[in-house]
């Protein structure tokens, strides 16, 4: 039995992390078990990762340090949470994956996309989400919204150029990807917005249904 994998991308104040658990309920309610679940992060030892990833009290890290300690934290929670519960038949919901680092590590930080792939390729083997939600807004905005909620972490501290490189690098996996991306208008209000993930999930849960009647 295999479950389905759904990620939640975009850049920061997009709204990702409220849909995620407005998806969670709406698959409860449909009957779904379901997993919910983040990056870096999800298991104990990916937590503590993430702390070192994202603190403001340690000194800068070099990016390729930064880049291997995302894989890092995704080797553990991929074989010891998500692969687990894919093989149990749940929806696993995980809120940033490996485009992150596409988008972060490469797009942001100007990593080559090659050595990317060869860690997403030793980590994760063949997989991959089969869908992903790509919360898009306009940069500044999105950075805007995170810094009027108060405290940044040591990555929402970058500069506006760094976010505008990985909204793009997202927007050009959207088009590369486009079987699995579904993109969401992040720039509208929530209730907008919300409306557009339910339309996308019903489709996702219909699509899901017919295969299983095959
Ligand atoms: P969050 O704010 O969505 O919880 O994500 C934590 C930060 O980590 C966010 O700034 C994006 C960053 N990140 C990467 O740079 N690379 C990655 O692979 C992942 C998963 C997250």
């Amino acid at each position: 039995m295999s479950g389905i994998f759904i990620t939640f991308e975009g850049v920061e104040g997009g709204g990702k992390t409220t849909n995620i658990e407005f998806v969670a309920k709406a698959l409860e309610k449909a009957g779904k078990p379901i997993v919910l679940t983040r990056e870096p992060g999800g298991t104990k030892v990916s937590e503590a990762i993430r702390e070192v990833l994202l603190s403001k009290e340690l000194p800068a890290m070099h990016h390729d340090t930064e880049l291997l300690l995302m894989f890092a934290a995704r080797a553990e929670h991929l074989q010891s949470k998500i692969l687990p519960a894919l093989a149990q038949g749940k929806w696993v919901l995980c809120d940033r994956f490996t485009d992150a680092s596409y988008a972060y590590q490469g797009g942001g930080r100007g990593i080559d996309v090659s050595r990317i792939a060869t860690l997403e390729t030793w980590v994760q083997g063949d997989c991959r989400p089969d869908y992903t939600f790509l919360f898009d807004l306009d940069a500044q905005t999105g950075l805007s919204r995170v810094r009027s909620r108060g405290e940044t972490d040591r990555i929402e501290q970058e500069s506006i150029d760094f976010f505008n490189r990985i909204r793009a690098k997202y927007l050009e996996m959207a088009k590369q990807h486009s079987d699995r991306y579904r993109i969401i208008n992040a720039q509208a209000d929530l209730p907008q917005v919300q409306q557009q993930v339910a339309d996308v999930l019903s489709d996702i849960i219909n699509t899901q249904q017919a295969n299983t009647l095959i």
